[in-house]
């Protein structure tokens, strides 16, 4: 198990993409919600409806996205596209994909490779749970996915914390409608991301290396 000091953790937490197959206890899964649940929120609205799959209902669960995604049936609540980020934005995200194919040892021509990874994605990267962010839809969406991300960050720091690791996962935004069916969870509700979490694989090679991040310089102005 990697430890983490209190101070450097938030620098040196990453997202897993090989998980250990030993799921977490009841104790330690509430521990980290009540975590999550300590994130601030505009007037502490708290507008974050959680759920977690774990055990027969997860492996269900992988088994009808790997279908749905095989059909080509996807919906999302939200749209991700691709081609709107520009320049710099679309460099990181295109080192980004460089950075998880070179992980797995996949290259730009191997296109089973590529449809592999995405399989991964679909079975949690072998996580046993997967936390599923559902919010209301409220006026543009803006404010309230604003606190899903504050408790999204809890969540998976508090997984780092403790020993444990997450990875978030947009893909599955794409199977809204399916996710919402087979959890029984209303129409009303939208599904913004989900997180894996478990015991990170750290002998796996994908958990080997952390994307690094811009110097300061390129994010932050001072003034005084
Ligand atoms: C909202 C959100 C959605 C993400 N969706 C995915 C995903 O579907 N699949 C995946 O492999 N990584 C996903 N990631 C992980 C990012 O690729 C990762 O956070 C980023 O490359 C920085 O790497 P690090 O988390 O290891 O520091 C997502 C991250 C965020 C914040």
């Amino acid at each position: 198990m990697k430890e983490f000091k209190m101070l450097d953790f938030q620098r040196s937490s990453q997202s897993i993409r090989e998980f250990l197959d030993k799921p977490l206890s009841k104790d330690a899964i509430n521990e980290i919600l009540l975590d999550a649940q300590a994130a601030p929120s505009a007037c502490n609205t708290q507008p974050w409806l959680t759920h977690i799959i774990s055990g027969k209902k997860a492996k269900e669960l992988k088994e009808i996205l790997k279908d749905k995604w095989a059909k080509g049936e996807t919906k999302s609540d939200f749209i991700w596209d691709q081609t709107q980020f520009k320049d710099k934005l679309d460099e990181r995200l295109r080192n980004q994909y460089k950075f998880v194919y070179d992980d797995f040892g996949v290259t730009r021509e191997d296109r089973q490779g590529r449809a592999d990874i995405m399989i991964r994605n679909l079975e949690f990267y072998g996580a046993p749970h997967v936390a599923m962010l559902f919010m209301p839809s409220i006026t543009d969406n803006v404010n309230v996915a604003t606190d899903m991300g504050m408790y999204a960050q809890n969540f998976m720091l508090s997984c780092t914390a403790r020993g444990y690791g997450s990875i978030p996962q947009l893909v599955f935004a794409m199977f809204a409608d399916t996710i919402r069916k087979e959890l029984g969870v209303s129409d009303e509700l939208k599904l913004l991301f989900g997180i894996s979490f478990g015991y990170p694989n750290w002998e796996a090679q994908p958990n080997k290396n952390h994307l690094s991040r811009v110097p300061l310089s390129k994010s932050v102005t001072f003034h005084e």
